[in-house]
């Protein structure tokens, strides 16, 4: 559930796809639709654990102002573990006081706090 105003620079158009409108003691927020949450899993994750136990792989990672908790190595490490998780053409958004270009070279980085991976780069003449 969030507020109206968390939502408020969502358009019409998605907000009436993906949102139930809150009344009586609700109103003023808004729920995600079932149908939008069956398809999102949430689970705890820690960076900093052997194995992450992921076997899929994901067209998107959002990593946004967590590293600031790691030294560069640990930063580094990570990120190289994240590398074999995305799929060809995967996208990994930072934050945006984050900078990775110096921590790794699995990375590239592609606009504005949002980094593809090395190879991608390399495969379309731009590394
Ligand atoms: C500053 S908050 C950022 C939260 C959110 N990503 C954002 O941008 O608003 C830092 C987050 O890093 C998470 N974090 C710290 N150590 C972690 C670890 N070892 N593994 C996974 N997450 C961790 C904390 O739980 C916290 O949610």
């Amino acid at each position: 559930m969030y507020s109206e105003e968390q939502v408020a620079r969502l358009s019409q158009e998605r907000l009436k796809r993906f949102f139930l409108k809150g009344t009586g003691q609700r109103a003023g927020s808004v729920k995600v639709k079932p149908e939008l949450a069956a398809a999102i899993t949430f689970e705890p994750l820690n960076l900093l654990a052997p194995d992450w136990g992921l076997r899929e792989r994901f067209d998107v990672i959002f990593c946004r102002n967590v590293m600031i908790y790691f030294d560069k190595p640990t930063q580094g490490r990570i990120l190289e573990r994240f590398a074999p998780l995305l799929k060809p053409g995967g996208l990994l958004f930072a934050g945006h006081s984050e900078n990775f270009s110096y921590v790794t070279r699995a990375f590239q980085l592609r606009g504005q706090t949002v980094y593809e991976l090395a190879s991608d780069a390399a495969r379309a003449g731009r590394a």
